[in-house]
């Protein structure tokens, strides 16, 4: 990141429980772009004063129109983190490289395992005992890129995958803030496919939510 004071625009499609974790932990959320105009995280960030923009795909006659226009409001505001959260838009090469290095997501599952939708059910399916979410630098491809942090669930013997969404989702929300923190202060250096976080701590096992340090 740059010495400039930290600033982030947060894509949403949705309620933006996410959202609503990284503005609860007071981190500078400057604007919030949705694709959807009905999205929760809308009404989320008017609540909390941050402004929005809707960008609806629907309106785009194709996906580089779509991600021009997206790329205009999310650049109106100069972000130096772009933060998806439940952003449900597959986003073009040229989008991508255009925030190389400055493009995070959150996903519902230990990457790379359970890439794309419905991560819970097909977590429960394959029998797994361990589950989780990862935070991860967006590349090309979609959910591959380089893993920022991870934070692991038990599966339960009676989950469903309501009750299985449920402990992901309250670790995301400790996950998420705690990653974009440190990719703003400047200690997260991507080699390769490895991520490295200065000073921060990772449990050798456990719930492996790494401490916020
Ligand atoms: C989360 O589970 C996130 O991991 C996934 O989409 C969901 C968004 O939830 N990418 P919310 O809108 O943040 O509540």
């Amino acid at each position: 990141m740059t010495d400039a004071a930290p600033r982030i625009v947060v894509l949403v499609s949705g309620r933006g429980s996410n959202l609503g974790a990284l503005l609860d932990a007071g981190l500078p959320v400057v604007h919030v772009v949705s694709n959807r105009p009905q999205a929760g995280g809308l009404a989320l960030a008017a609540r909390h004063a941050v402004t929005s923009t809707v960008v609806d795909h629907a309106a785009f006659p194709s996906r580089e129109a779509f991600d021009s226009a997206l790329a205009a409001a999310i650049d109106a505001h100069a972000p130096t983190l772009v933060v998806l959260a439940g952003f449900m838009r597959v986003l073009g090469d040229p989008f991508v490289q255009r925030y190389a290095g400055r493009l995070v997501n959150i996903h519902p599952s230990l990457l790379p395992a359970f890439t794309g939708l419905h991560t819970h059910r097909r977590a429960l399916d394959a029998g797994v005992r361990l589950h989780g979410c990862t935070v991860h630098f967006v590349t090309p491809t979609l959910d591959h890129g380089p893993v920022i942090a991870q934070a692991v669930v038990p599966v339960l013997p009676d989950d469903t995958e309501d009750t299985l969404a449920a402990r992901v989702l309250e670790q995301e929300h400790r996950l998420y803030p705690a990653a974009v923190r440190w990719c703003l202060e400047g200690r997260v250096r991507v080699d390769g496919l490895r991520v490295h976080v200065r000073g921060a701590e990772f449990p050798a096992f456990g719930r492996c939510v790494p401490s916020p340090a």
